[in-house]
């Protein structure tokens, strides 16, 4: 009989800097519910991957002086690097710079104009330009600032194609509070009261200010804009619309998609709008989980306080951390992470608790056994109920691995722990061994221990896959016994089962002095990013040297008019210059200005700006300049100070 198919997959991450624990935790959360499908006879397609283009990664290759594509392709390395540190054994890794991908983007993106779902308009609004977004009034922060990340936004008016989100509200919604798609699926209701009921509005889905895109094919100038091309992923990895892989029809609709709560709105609404759009059923579930914060704080790389799992793996291994991770977060919950909660943890659950467990039990049957039990058995009232409880964890797991629930899950496995920790104290093997007619009761003791142990180190093993094998290694488990088909039952080692000693799974960790040193780690991060930050920054009053005294005299000798961007080129030969033809109400001028490192010719061409119209012409790369454009000096690289399109070219500024 061929395994009934399982699609899994994380959101495509942004490779515009390096992956930290909070993209470790989705990752790790959906390896390990692959894992724990393909335990179970699945067909599991495991697929994560990269969101690459986009502004902001343009800006940063620029930055760095790289292509865009060089610029992602060393961040995808480093993406892969963490994923095989933290052995997450994916199926598929997509990106979206892939050519498959991209030829798929752009069928749908014709395939919905075609349609009549996709139309062309403008887009005009507030906007701001690291984040890429559009903002209405209402969205703004208290200062006028976008509201996610607080800096100043610009009007900006653009051609650009539209997604109708309307056709599909009623089955969206529906989709949201009569199935089981969301989870939790109480965020239901504020997905439907904030976008649904107050009419959900057409979606952007085309740019035509950058460059670093998938082409719309029909309209040259316009790249697909972020959504399309990012959700798409999840259907062009199997071969939707592309000859590269086929089996969409296998894998599709996907069984989980794995989000955060930033972009829940994305995968609750609008993919769900573009499947109708394109006729395919719906994924069947979304499941949502919340953010990890450090110490409470939303972690961020300017403040320096981002967990590196790379640092926290090499010191505790990695099944640590994924332990640690999956244990803390509860879907729609946030979770925060601190480092003494971390230590705590590992310590109590996995030193102290399952660790501690293998190595007593393999330490007294090597000790009365000479680590192979005899076969006689002596059993009583104790052991079934010991038998019973360590039995029903198995069927707890499996309901809550089916709801996603990833925590509660690992919860039921250590009361197992617990449970068996608490039968060696209430069984005393050390006083069994102490007494000859007493063997076969130990011999049972020590069996039903191997026993709860394979049951538990097998459950595990999707979470922690790395140390499980070397458990097996130490109770004399062969591959066989911890198959799935095995769990829910004792009785399955040989009964004259031989153990190996082993090395410590997981050592003891000495809180204080970790403690004193992760959090040293994140004092010198913290300061790094501190002294990165420019006084502004810091909320510090810069000293500023001004310029000497002038009467208004003085100033009024300078002209500053009001000119509009007709047309913008580079100058040849020049990185820094950009050749201006500008409309500026006295029949039109040339300006050459040094932003050309910062704007393209489309980020301007229509806009207008101050014009220093008095300024004594010159030469710049041999060619004439008449006049300058007004623009600010910023951390963030030069900004040209723009003027309000209301008002009339040629307006003096005073
Ligand atoms: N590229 C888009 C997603 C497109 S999916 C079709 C994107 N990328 S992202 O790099 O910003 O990744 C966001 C996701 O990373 C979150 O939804 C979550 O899965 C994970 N996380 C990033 N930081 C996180 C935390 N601090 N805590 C938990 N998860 C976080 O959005």
């Amino acid at each position: 009989m061929s395994k009934k198919p399982f699609y899994i997959t994380t959101p495509i991450y942004y490779p515009s800097g390096n992956p930290h624990i909070g993209h470790c935790y989705t990752t790790v959360a959906c390896d390990s519910i692959a894992r724990f499908k393909r335990m179970q006879g699945y067909d599991v397609m495991f697929l994560t991957g990269t969101d690459e283009h986009g502004l902001k990664i343009e800006q940063k290759a620029y930055e760095k002086g790289v292509t865009p594509k060089e610029f992602v392709d060393e961040v995808v390395e480093t993406f892969k690097k963490l994923w095989k540190y933290m052995n997450i054994d994916y199926d598929r890794y997509i990106r979206t710079t892939d050519d498959y991908h991209i030829e798929t983007v752009q069928k749908i993106f014709k395939a919905l104009y075609d349609k009549g779902y996709i139309y062309k308009g403008e887009y005009s609004g507030k906007y701001c330009t690291p984040c890429e977004s559009f903002w209405t009034d209402s969205q703004l922060d208290e200062n006028g600032c976008c509201p996610e990340c607080h800096r100043p936004v610009t009007f900006a008016k653009e051609e650009a194609y539209f997604f109708k989100m309307f056709p599909f509200a009623e089955r969206i919604e529906k989709l949201l509070t009569e199935t089981d798609y969301l989870r939790p699926k109480t965020r239901a209701t504020e997905l439907v009261n904030n976008f649904i009921k107050p009419g959900l509005e057409d979606l952007c889905v085309s740019r035509t200010t950058f460059k670093w895109g998938v082409p719309v094919t029909f309209d040259e100038g316009h790249v697909v804009y972020v959504w399309i091309d990012a959700l798409s992923n999840y259907i062009s990895a199997l071969g939707y619309m592309n000859d590269k892989y086929n089996d969409f029809d296998k894998f599709w609709s996907a069984d989980v998609h794995m989000v955060a709560k930033d972009i829940m709105r994305f995968h609750a609404i609008i993919w769900p709008a573009i499947l109708m759009a394109l006729d395919l059923p719906m994924p069947k579930h979304l499941a949502v989980h919340g953010w990890i914060t450090f110490n409470g704080e939303k972690m961020s790389k300017s403040l320096g306080n981002v967990v590196d799992p790379f640092v926290l793996g090499e010191r505790y291994g990695c099944d640590a951390i994924r332990y640690h991770i999956l244990r803390e977060m509860a879907l729609g919950a946030d979770s925060s992470f601190s480092n003494e909660i971390m230590i705590n943890r590992i310590n109590a659950d996995l030193a102290n608790g399952f660790g501690n467990l293998v190595s007593r039990t393999v330490a007294m049957a090597d000790k009365y056994f000479g680590g192979t039990l005899p076969t006689e058995r002596e059993a009583d009232a104790l052991d079934e109920e010991f038998k019973s409880t360590v039995v029903s964890v198995f069927f707890e797991v499996e309901k809550y691995m089916d709801e996603t629930k990833i925590k509660q899950a690992l919860e039921e496995i250590f009361k197992a722990v617990d449970r068996a920790n608490k039968y060696i104290d209430e069984t005393e093997p050390w006083k069994l061994g102490k007494d000859e007619s007493k063997k076969a009761k130990l011999a049972t003791v020590l069996y039903n221990l191997l026993e709860a142990i394979r049951i538990i180190s097998a459950l595990l093993s999707p979470f922690m896959p790395t140390t499980m094998p070397k458990v097996w290694e130490q109770i004399g488990a062969s591959e066989s016994d911890v198959e799935y088909g095995k769990l829910s039952a004792f009785g399955v080692l040989p009964e004259n089962v031989t153990v190996h000693k082993g090395e410590i799974l997981f050592p003891r960790i000495d809180v204080e002095k970790e403690i004193e040193e992760l959090n040293s780690i994140i004092k010198k991060n913290m300061e790094n990013a501190q002294s990165e930050l420019s006084a502004e920054e810091k909320g510090e009053s810069k000293e500023i040297e001004l310029a000497p005294e002038i009467t208004i005299d003085d100033f009024a000798k300078v002209e500053i008019r009001v000119a509009k961007i007709i047309s913008a080129e580079k100058v040849k030969k020049s990185d820094k210059l950009l050749c201006l033809q500008l409309d500026d109400g006295m029949g039109g001028r040339q300006v050459v200005s040094g932003i050309a490192q910062y704007y393209t010719p489309k980020d301007l061409v229509g806009k207008k700006i101050q014009l220093i119209a008095n300024l004594k012409p010159v030469k710049l790369r041999g060619v004439e300049s008449f006049g300058m454009i007004c623009a600010a000096d910023t951390p963030d690289g030069v900004k040209v100070i723009f003027v309000d399109d209301n008002i009339p070219v040629g307006a003096k500024i005073r």
